[in-house]
C-alpha cells in the first residue's frame, strides 16, 4: 500500500489525476474509512485515528489521513506557505481552518506523524510542478528512493512577522 498524503491544498488530487493519466490505478483513501467515521459535521468527517491504523489497501491511495494506515511507503506532498494560503482562500474554509492548515504545513505536522508511524519509509516532495511530483512518485514506486527525505520550510513563517 502506497500512501500519498499532505495538508489540504498541497495538490494531492492534482497529482492523483496526473498519475491516472500515466496509467496508474489510483484510489481515494476516503473510500476505505467508512468504518472509522465517528460523526459527520457540515460535510466534514470526524474519524477515529486509532481505527485508521488497521486499514490496509492494495495500491496507491491519496488522502490527508492515508499515512495513518498500514502503508508500506508514504509520500508527503509539501507546498510553500504563501501559495497554500492563496489556494485555501479560494475554498470556503473559515479563517481559523485556513490558519490551522498553514500552521500544520509550516511545522510539517503530517510529515512528522508519517515518519513516526512509518520510520524510514516516508519521503517528502515539494509539489512545485505537478509533472515533476508525479515523476518523483513514479521513481519511489519503482524503488528508486531519493536520499533526502525531509523538506524544511519552517523559516517561511518569518514572513508573517
Ligand atoms: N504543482 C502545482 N502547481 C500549481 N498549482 C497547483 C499544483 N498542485 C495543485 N495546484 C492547485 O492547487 C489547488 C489545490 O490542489 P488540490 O489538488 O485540490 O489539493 P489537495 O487535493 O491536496 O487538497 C488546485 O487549484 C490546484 O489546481
Ligand atoms: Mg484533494
Amino acid at each position: 500500500m502506497i500512501c500519498i498524503t499532505g495538508t489540504p491544498g498541497v495538490g494531492k488530487t492534482t497529482v492523483m489525476k496526473e498519475l491516472k493519466k500515466r496509467g496508474y490505478a489510483v484510489l481515494e483513501f476516503d473510500s476505505l474509512i467508512d468504518g472509522c467515521v465517528l460523526e459527520e459535521e457540515n460535510g466534514e468527517k470526524i474519524v477515529d485515528e486509532e481505527c485508521l491504523k488497521d486499514i490496509r489497501g492494495e495500491g496507491i491511495y491519496f488522502g490527508h489521513l492515508s499515512h495513518y494506515a498500514l502503508c508500506d511507503l508514504v509520500v508527503v506532498l509539501r507546498c510553500h506557505l504563501k501559495e497554500l494560503e492563496v489556494r485555501l482562500r479560494k475554498r470556503d474554509y473559515s479563517r481559523s481552518k485556513i490558519i490551522d492548515n498553514i500552521e500544520s504545513e509550516a511545522i510539517d505536522l503530517i510529515g512528522f506523524e508519517a515518519e513516526k508511524i512509518h520510520p524510514g519509509k516516508t519521503y517528502e516532495i515539494m509539489n512545485s510542478k505537478v509533472e515533476e511530483t508525479a515523476d518523483f512518485i513514479e521513481n519511489v514506486i519503482k524503488g528508486r528512493y531519493p536520499t533526502r527525505m525531509k523538506i524544511d520550510i519552517m523559516e517561511e513563517i518569518l514572513d508573517w512577522y
